[in-house]
């Protein structure tokens, strides 16, 4: 089942009249929140950034905190699989085509849930193959704006190419990925840019920051030039789907150096098997302890 606009309904019974701005404009925003054994994953930390998104592209937020931790909770208890991840975007509602803000629309809201299909343990072990290009989004990254073209022209890209993600640089800087964010390991050191309007912020970004500073690992938060990407011992990606998965292959080269070259390194496993065991404390937790 899923819901548009306050009713439940099959999937194929779903409908959106064609002027919805989300169809015509792409003028909406999304969050994909992962749901563990039927309890949402961070999610109070999802819907503060689905008010930031809202807010950036002055959306009215069609509900409150509570009533989205409820449809959420809903959702999940309707459709019972084991992992699975909620999607729900918000567009700015039906109107005639103009570029303008529409007056007295009502948003359009839907969410779905699909299972959640994490790395195999293949993946895990080998790593995943990426490719660079030149991050040419706009300047509001930072909003999680259905809008999503150039990202997937990117990771089109990778795909073409025979890999999993795009790495994406701008002005010789690294930002994130096409759906991820990006962590670099350096003589045992995790970097990671800082939070701006050029990345996406991340919840799992955020719960692998947690999870460096709660176990002593060296840290870097601050500028990651094409350099030290192309040089790092480690390259990682992370996301609510993806958790933290390593790429071993840069543009058909080898990542890392010496022995574990072209392979995921000692500093990804700790930080997958620490990213497991707190999902594990997470979710035996009550919902209300978890963030
Ligand atoms: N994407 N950066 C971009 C551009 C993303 O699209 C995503 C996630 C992330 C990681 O954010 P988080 O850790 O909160 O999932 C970073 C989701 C999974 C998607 O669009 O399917």
């Amino acid at each position: 089942m899923i819901y548009l606009n306050g009713a439940w309904m099959p999937i194929e019974q779903a409908m959106i009249p064609v002027l919805d701005r989300g169809f015509i404009f792409g003028d909406g925003v999304y969050e994909v929140i992962p749901c563990y054994s039927g309890h949402p994953f961070r999610l109070r930390e999802h819907l503060v950034r689905l008010q930031s998104s809202l807010d950036g592209v002055r959306i009215a937020n069609p509900y409150s905190v509570e009533r989205w931790d409820e449809l959420v909770r809903e959702i999940v208890a309707k459709n019972p699989m084991h992992d699975q991840y909620v999607y729900l975007q918000v567009t700015r509602g039906v109107a005639p085509r103009d570029h303008a803000f529409p007056k007295g629309v009502k948003p359009t809201v839907f969410m779905m849930t699909n299972p959640l299909v994490t790395p195999s343990p293949e993946q895990r072990e080998r790593g995943v193959a990426a490719v660079t290009a030149l991050d040419n989004r706009w300047l509001r990254c930072d909003i999680k704006s259905v809008s999503l073209l150039a990202n997937c022209l990117l990771r089109q890209s990778a795909v073409d190419a025979g890999a999993a993600e795009t790495v994406l640089l701008r002005d010789g800087m690294l930002t994130e990925g096409s759906a991820s964010n990006i962590f670099v390991v350096k003589n045992g050191g995790i970097i990671t840019p800082p939070k701006t309007n050029f990345i996406l912020p991340g919840i799992t970004y955020d719960v692998v920051i947690e999870l460096a500073r709660a176990n002593r690992l060296p840290l870097q938060i601050r500028q990651v030039s094409e350099a030290e990407v192309r040089d790092a011992d480690e390259l990682w990606l992370t996301s609510s789907t993806k958790e933290v998965l390593s790429i071993s292959m840069l543009d058909g080269k080898p990542v890392g150096h010496g022995t574990s070259a072209g392979k995921p390194g000692p500093v990804a496993a700790r930080m997958h098997q620490l990213y497991q065991e707190y999902k594990r404390t997470v979710m035996r937790a009550p919902d209300n302890v978890q963030s």
